[in-house]
């Protein structure tokens, strides 16, 4: 055990985390030349082609540091906000972590709230100022950012380069010498946190765990403490490039563990796995069920399509257990699930695999976040709204709740001002505001979930011009002013594009939806009227003009084929439209409100 060192990297978004991780790899020797790739740790396609880090995964170097040989286990932690209770049951299994900071862009908010993170799980932190062959490169001042943010040495602060390969033995030396090796009591019966699962369509789910206390052999029976479930270890092994099967894993060491659970709901990340005849008494703290953030209605384009969804979202589900969805029908388009997501990126993800790996087309709605509404009879019991359409009638409700985060937002002081407007124009109010240096503000929100999930990263950039970082975290449900804004198309009520608004925006956001649509959706034979009402009462109106000329009336003579090539070519533009009544509606009409400005 004292051998052990079991680590994590974290960074904001791109200070080279990936890189520096490969480079670990190669200078342990962990790596052939045929498994080289350029970046190994990322091995989905989808992942790969981001660039980002979706999903966490562990890996085991061996490295001899003055004549004793150590296992180092780094545990990769995802990069994006909408993946944050796996970072944080990540972190969880570690006693140290890599700092990475960007010798050119310095601390940013990721930074902070990763390493607040692993400050709360009392890691031992190293931090690295990485890609100081940057040109554009300030070491000085970057290392006295560190010292501050972390007040340590400057000399602790080890220089490096991902790209170069420079300081890598230090960090190495560093992972050994300042993490202390794992404690727990390899007496005491079998305790491990499970802290990612990977999906293998042939051996069924792979779990990764670290062992707390005790250790874990090959075929012993075991159980999974929050769902009860008991399973017998058939395989399990360490994760080097590639799995490598052992008959134990003991106590403070990272393994993976595959009992053919076919269902990744199953397997819970944060759980603890004991042993099924001496169980443990305690499950390891801070196991949470993942609670979905973000809800939309997906539709298939045909509505025939619809058991064919059903199936591949089922399919989806069953190596995506963050993913959820209940069948609902739409007045507007018909049957089709209400989802729920981690956040926007998990979102697009989950669109993307339906149309790349099943070959679906599907209609994405206006995302939500999840509301809670109380009514006057019961002021006490919440009813869950995680669809617009669904809010109960305004007059016999006590109140609203929606979700809240705390954001924090790293900028320049330059730009307090323009960041403030924001963050008060999306409902937000200022907690906290610190110099981190004279340049460099930290400030804090208190802000609706709802404001945030979707425009804002892009207005803060440009309020910006770029130079602000931002990171947010849940602090619970708060009552506001919702009302519930309503679309009309041809005095037709469209479902699909209600919204929940703060009252005091209605009108404003009512009157640019109107606009935004009348622009999406495309002219038809007829004058087609945009409402936007809140209840009974017409807030707004614009009206989409008829075409006048019919498209096909450019064809000369009756040239058929050429007639027949242009219907085609409209057809496949048609892919993505909705007919709802007699009016045609693109997907991105449904996506209008996220557009607003
Ligand atoms: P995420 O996984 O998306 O959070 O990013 P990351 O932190 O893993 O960053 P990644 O390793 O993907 O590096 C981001 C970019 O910086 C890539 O274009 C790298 O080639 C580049 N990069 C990484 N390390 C260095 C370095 O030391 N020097 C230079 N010049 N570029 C680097």
């Amino acid at each position: 055990m004292k051998h052990i060192r079991n680590f994590c990297i974290i960074a904001h978004i791109d200070h080279g985390k990936s890189t520096l991780a490969d480079r670990l790899l190669d200078h342990t020797g962990s790596v052939t030349e045929r498994e080289k790739q350029d970046q190994l740790l990322d091995n989905m396609d989808l992942e790969r082609e981001r660039g980002i880090t979706i999903k966490s995964h562990a890996i085991q170097m061996e490295y001899v540091h003055k004549g004793e040989t150590y296992i180092l286990n780094l545990i990769d932690t995802p990069g994006h906000v909408d993946f944050s209770y796996e970072v944080s049951r990540s972190i969880a299994a570690c006693e140290g972590a890599l700092l990475i900071v960007d010798a050119a862009q310095s601390i940013q908010a990721q930074t902070i709230s990763n390493l607040y993170l692993a400050l709360e799980n009392d890691l031992e932190i190293i931090p690295v100022l990485n890609k100081i062959d940057l040109p554009s490169a300030n070491p000085e001042e970057v290392t006295d950012d560190i010292v501050d943010l972390l007040g340590c040495d400057p000399e602790e602060v080890i220089p490096a380069s991902g790209k170069t390969g420079l300081g890598v033995d230090k960090i190495l030396e560093a992972i050994i010498e300042k993490i202390p090796p794992p404690k727990g009591n390899p007496e005491e019966p079998l305790q491990a946190m499970i802290f990612d699962s990977v999906y293998n369509p042939f051996r069924g789910i792979e779990v990764i765990f670290r062992v707390v206390n005790g250790e874990i052999t090959k075929g012993q029976k075991i159980k999974f403490m929050a769902t009860g479930k008991e399973y017998y270890a058939d395989e399990i092994g360490t994760l080097k490039l590639s799995q490598v099967p052992k008959n134990v894993i003991k106590t403070g060491d990272v393994g993976y563990l595959i009992s053919g659970i076919k269902e990744a709901r199953e397997v819970k990340v944060g759980d603890t796995i004991t042993d099924a005849k001496t169980p443990t008494k305690n499950m390891i703290a801070g196991f949470e069920n993942v609670k979905p953030m973000v809800f939309a209605g997906i539709y298939p384009v045909d509505t025939e399509d619809y058991e064919e969804l059903r199936a591949s979202m089922e399919k989806l589900q069953l190596n995506d257990a963050s993913l959820v969805f209940t069948p609902e029908s739409s007045a507007a388009l018909g049957f089709g699930f209400r989802c729920g997501f981690l956040g926007m990126l998990h979102m697009e993800i989950i669109q993307e695999r339906l149309e790349r790996e099943f070959d679906m087309t599907v209609i994405t709605t206006v995302p939500n976040v999840s509301y809670l509404a109380y009514s006057k009879k019961e002021p006490d019991t919440p009813i869950i709204v995680n669809n617009p359409s669904d809010l109960p009638d305004p007059s016999s409700m006590d109140r609203v709740e929606e979700p809240y985060i705390k954001a924090t937002i790293i900028t320049k002081s330059d730009f307090v001002g323009p960041v403030m407007s924001l963050c008060i124009d999306k409902r937000g109010q200022i907690t906290n505001q610190t110099y981190l240096t004279p340049e460099r503000v930290e400030l804090n929100f208190d802000i609706p979930l709802a404001e945030i999930v979707f425009d804002f990263y892009d207005r803060l950039k440009t309020v910006s011009k770029g130079y602000a970082s931002f990171d947010y975290s849940p602090i619970g449900m708060r009552a506001s002013k919702l009302v519930k804004v309503d679309i009309l198309l041809n005095a037709q009520s469209v479902d699909a594009l209600s919204a929940l608004i703060h009252a005091d925006n209605a009108y404003n956001i009512g009157k640019k939806m109107c606009e935004k649509l009348k622009e999406l959706i495309p002219r038809q034979q007829f004058d087609i009227p945009i409402q936007a009402a809140i209840g009974a009462k017409i807030i707004s109106r614009e009206t989409i003009k008829a075409l006048r000329k019919d498209v096909t009336a450019k064809c000369y003579g009756g040239d058929i084929s050429r007639k027949r090539k242009l219907l085609e070519k409209q057809k496949k533009g048609k892919k993505r439209m909705r007919q709802v009544g007699n009016v045609e509606i693109p997907q991105q009409a449904f996506m209008a409100v996220l557009k607003l400005n």
